[in-house]
């Protein structure tokens, strides 16, 4: 072969290289999600989590872990799917909710946290994040955290 057309099929093949990757990369996009996968919304079925630690999700993820997220949090904790979905790593969300809790890294500050709202959450989540069937959480319930409260008011 010679020298130029060593060099045009250089250049050809760097062309169609770029040319996929740049397909791919539109497709999901790695760097907007870098903690947890890209976010792809499971069930809409945040009424199947229990009233207590739905309520600590409410009261005190979500000031930043809404659906959209607030102050760069990387992923909603709203919906019982949105737990149980896989993060980064193949670990699932549920996985990370329990290092940060245990680890007290999370909620971030100014938002603090009492230890029985962390218990309620953390004893769900390390359950398995299980679903009740579809129910309304009244107000009363909702600024609750403690299970023991909620069970005697049910
Ligand atoms: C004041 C805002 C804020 C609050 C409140 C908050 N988070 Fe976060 N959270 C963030 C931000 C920002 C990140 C990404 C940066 C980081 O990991 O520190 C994050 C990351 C995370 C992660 C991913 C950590 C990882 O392994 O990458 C988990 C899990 C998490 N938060 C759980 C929670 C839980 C559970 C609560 C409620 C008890 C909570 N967060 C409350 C802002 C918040």
């Amino acid at each position: 072969m010679n020298p130029s057309k060593a060099v045009a099929l250089l250049i050809a093949l760097i062309g169609l290289v770029s040319a996929c990757s740049s397909a791919s990369s539109s497709e999901s996009d790695p760097d907007s999600e870098p903690a947890a996968g890209p976010v792809r919304d499971g069930p809409d079925d945040e009424n199947e989590i229990p009233c207590a630690p739905r309520a600590v999700l409410q009261k005190t993820c979500q000031q930043c872990h809404a659906r959209p997220t607030k102050n760069d949090a990387p992923f909603p904790l709203v919906r019982r799917s949105d737990i149980l979905r896989r993060g980064r790593n193949g670990s699932t969300i549920a996985q990370l909710v329990i290092a940060q809790l245990e680890s007290h890294a999370m909620p971030l500050a100014p938002v603090t946290m009492e230890a029985a709202a962390r218990e309620t959450l953390l004893s769900w989540v390390r359950a398995g994040a299980p679903g009740v069937t579809a129910m309304t959480c009244t107000e009363t319930k909702a600024n609750q955290e403690s299970p023991i409260v909620d069970d005697v008011l049910h």
